[in-house]
């Protein structure tokens, strides 16, 4: 029965998602993340998980490319996740953790954080998933997309003022030609393992913190030395 609900939940995310940098690839990258995260955590609920895992992201590129600016993707998600669950018979109890997860997966001032066991691995696997090399592919493939350059030498603090509405961590870019996978270590990533909950997630996303520097240093000193 369970096995017959995720597979229908599987064959309907995967056809759903196609954006290169959140497509079904980042959901099976998460999913085994969170599994990994959910060795040291027995007292978690694993189904909750996965199946929040699967549904987290469905309306990420709806949001990328919403004009208006209204559309949160977790927020969305959250509301389809509960008609959907509530539709292929999940009990009431299992959507509304499962809603919960979704809804926090992405943190903004001011709003719910997450609170239980399974809503903080999401959010950790998730914020893993755009770390290390996996990290370094995806904003080159978001640059690709959006028209941004390889390198940019910006000084970062400069940056911020000039073309990061919001700042550091969950500001909006007003100009994406004038940005880079660089500065976007700088203002975002860089600053990801502090946000975690974690320890197991805080370690991971640390080494791979450190890979990102030195690709980085790296690219800077083929570009500019
Ligand atoms: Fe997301
Ligand atoms: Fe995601």
């Amino acid at each position: 029965m369970w096995f017959r609900k995720i597979e229908e939940i599987r064959r309907f995310v995967r056809k759903r998602l196609k954006s290169s940098a959140h497509d079904y690839d980042h959901i099976l990258r998460v999913d085994r993340i969170s599994k990994f995260l959910l060795t040291g955590h027995s007292e978690a609920d694993s189904d909750v998980i996965e199946v929040a895992v699967l549904l987290h992201d469905l309306f990420r590129v709806a949001e990328d490319t919403d004009k208006t600016d209204k559309i949160d993707h977790a927020l969305k998600g959250a509301e389809f996740a509960d008609g959907y669950l509530k539709k292929q018979k999940f009990k009431s109890d299992f959507i509304s953790k499962v809603c919960h997860c979704i809804r926090v997966h992405r943190y903004r001032v001011g709003r719910e954080k997450p609170e239980t066991i399974e809503a903080k691995i999401l959010f950790d696997s998730d914020k893993i998933d755009v770390l290390g090399a996996v990290g370094v592919a995806r904003a080159f493939m978001v640059a690709g997309e959006y028209g941004e350059r390889i390198y940019s030498d910006a000084e970062v603090e400069d940056y911020i003022k000039f073309n990061l509405k919001g700042g550091v961590l969950r500001g909006r870019i007003k100009d994406l030609k004038l940005h880079s996978p660089n500065l976007e270590f700088e203002t975002k990533f860089k600053h990801i393992p502090d946000l975690l909950f974690t320890k197991e997630g805080r370690k991971i996303a640390k080494e791979r913190i450190k890979f990102m520097e030195n690709f980085f240093k790296q690219l800077k000193e083929e570009i500019t030395g």
